[in-house]
């Protein structure tokens, strides 16, 4: 049996994270009151209570124009594992917003190639991105539609609030827009290009590589110009606004180096799919202001005077692409400031999928279908490697090969193995030790029993900080970190040689490998429900914690909090069928 300091430096160089080994030992109950107080002491930004109104999480909404890929499903699950951190925290009321952005030039014209009206493209397509969110557990509280009258009357008063106040003025606008970005570009953002596929010169966005066209016309522009110095200072006083820092930095240069003001409307006569412009028909509102107001229609916008406090707006975060995060950390907190309203607590950006290093996107084609993708890996097994795997700062291209391995690596022979290898074999009871071990019946534990304890009492503030900083992707590597440390453990103790020489039914020192080993599997079950649902509760039905609340609370994943399990509550089952994650099909 290899133990001692030779394996504790092996364990302990696994986690650099680990804090230094007290050497000292100290009863249970008095190590979880320990614990408690520090868990009240330094965790203060999200306990339940906290928030007056509820938390609110928002995707952005989608253009309808083509089906959903992958890179919306990361976003949508990004979102949800957030909304779901809180629920287990027990913000019970938290809520997330997902939907359709169904105006504009984009689907005017897709509707057209197709043969359609737009409306009926819209109840079609929207459809698709709503399989979609139901399809990978997004835990939605509601599903907007631009095109539903309640999102209008929104935008409506958004514009008359806008114009009452003398941010919006008419003038002509001449420039290049891309229907594609939906966006305006100046001269300096565009370059000349050939088509590689036709050899046609076009004109493309630099940033993008969209094709623009020219457009002189006269319409309506919001003065965002007015609102550089209020921006600036802003980003400087929540200089976590915006996360991750390096999208924040972005935006400070961009707003730094001069805003122009934004044209808001384009002329009915091209753009006849959208919102009217309120006391003027021969204007259609520009589609970004129209889908930005979205997030304040689900929170009841126009707010009844006196009821400011009642709504569960500002949200407290909002996912979104890289792609749009000058629409939403610039223009949007412009338009809010314009009105006296909050601005967003936090934005989360993140980079893109790409295939062959280059953007998937929608229009280009150049996509993975999300729901093949939750086909082959399971709803859990996709969660897992998008939140694990998924692009932040930096674009990452997308590979099932590598999906699979960190299936088999994390999964089936991590987590997956360690939990059937723990709840097999009869030569020991789960249950047993873990009332042996609460109770404090079980002989002095080892050094490197300690080691495994005090890991697991560290991991779940580890990872309340790291959902905090809005990090889902380090918030798992701690969780993962940890079921693998934990399968290290048990290979090196080698647990089955221990039961040959003790009795199942006597407390002995095999006790506190198989409590470890079986609180490292409930703690990590808890702390996974927002990364894997169906998954996570399957592991705590299995290791037999109770299906309440209270038991697989946030609170809940304490070391030694739980007296009371091991006995599954499910059958286990044999082979295959049994298994937490079944072997992977493999077809390519
Ligand atoms: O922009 N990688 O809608 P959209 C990662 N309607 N995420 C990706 C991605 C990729 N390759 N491609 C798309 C719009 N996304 C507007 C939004 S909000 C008021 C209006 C995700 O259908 C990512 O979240 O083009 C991106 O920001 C969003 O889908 C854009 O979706
Ligand atoms: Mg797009």
């Amino acid at each position: 049996m290899m133990l001692g300091a030779e394996l504790s430096a092996l364990l302990r160089a696994s986690n650099p994270l680990r804090r230094p080994i007290s050497r000292s030992w100290t009863c249970l109950p008095c190590r979880h009151a320990n614990y408690r107080f520090q868990q009240r002491r330094g965790i203060t930004t999200s306990t339940p209570g906290d928030h007056k109104k509820p938390y609110y999480v928002t995707t952005p909404i989608f253009y309808v124009n083509a089906a959903p890929h992958v890179g919306h499903l990361y976003t949508i699950v990004l979102a949800d594992i957030l909304k779901r951190w809180q629920l287990l925290l027990g913000n019970t009321d938290a809520k997330l917003l997902t939907g359709t952005d169904e105006h504009g030039m984009k689907i005017q014209q897709a509707a057209e190639a197709q043969g359609m009206t737009p409306q009926a493209l819209c109840d079609t397509n929207c459809q698709t991105f709503k399989s979609l969110a139901t399809a990978c557990n997004a835990s939605y509280d509601h599903f907007i539609r631009t095109t539903e009258e309640t999102h209008k009357e929104a935008v409506r008063h958004f514009w008359e609030m806008l114009q009452h106040r003398g941010y919006i003025y008419t003038a002509k606008h001449e420039g290049w827009y891309s229907v594609s970005d939906e966006t305006f570009y100046p001269a300096s953002a565009v370059q000349p290009t050939l088509d590689p596929a036709t050899g046609r010169k076009r004109i493309t966005s630099i940033e993008t590589g969209k094709e623009v066209e020219w457009s002189s016309e006269e319409n309506y522009h919001f003065r965002l110009s007015a609102f550089q110095d209020r921006l600036l200072e802003y980003y400087d006083k929540n200089p976590d606004f915006i996360r991750p820092n390096t999208y924040m930095r972005q935006i400070v240069q961009v707003v730094s180096s001069g805003l122009q003001d934004l044209s808001i409307s384009r002329p009915s006569t091209r753009l006849s799919w959208g919102i009217g412009v309120p006391g003027d028909e021969t204007q259609t509102i520009y589609v970004w202001l129209d889908a930005l107001v979205n997030y304040l229609t689900y929170a009841g916008y126009p707010f009844p005077p006196g009821q400011e406090s009642r709504h569960i707006w500002p949200a407290d975060v909002q996912v979104v692409g890289k792609d749009i995060i000058r629409f939403h950390c610039i223009y949007w907190p412009a338009f809010l400031m314009a009105l006296d309203l909050p601005l967003p607590r936090n934005i989360l950006a993140h980079a893109h999928w790409t295939i062959n290093h280059a953007k998937m996107s929608k229009s280009t084609g150049n996509v993975v279908n999300p729901m093949f993708a939750i086909e082959r890996f399971g709803i859990d097994g996709m969660r897992y490697f998008l939140a694990r795997d998924g692009p932040m700062t930096n674009d990452s291209d997308y590979d099932n090969h590598f999906i699979a391995e960190r299936y088999k690596k994390g999964l089936q022979w991590g987590l997956g193995n360690t939990t059937s290898r723990l709840l097999r074999p009869r030569r020991w009871k789960v249950g047993k030790c873990v009332s042996w071990a609460t109770q404090g019946q079980l002989p002095e534990e080892t050094d490197l029993d300690m080691e495994q304890r005090e890991m697991l009492e560290d991991l779940p503030e580890q990872v309340q900080i790291e959902m905090d900083n809005l990090n889902p992707r380090k918030a798992l590597d701690h969780i993962m970190g940890a079921v693998a440390q934990i399968s290290k453990y048990f290979q090196a103790t080698e647990p089955w040689n221990m039961a040959d020489r003790v009795d199942p039914d006597q407390p002995s020192e095999l006790g506190h490998v198989i409590f470890n080993i079986a609180e490292s599997q409930r703690i990590a079950g808890i702390l996974l429900q927002p990364f894997m649902p169906e998954k996570a509760a399957r592991l705590l039905d299995m290791l037999g914690v109770a299906r309440t609340t209270e038991k697989r609370s946030f609170k809940a994943a304490t070391y030694g909090s739980d007296r009371d399990y091991g006995i599954p509550l499910i059958k286990l089952g044999r082979g295959v069928e049994g298994t937490l994650f079944p072997p992977l099909m493999t077809y390519d």
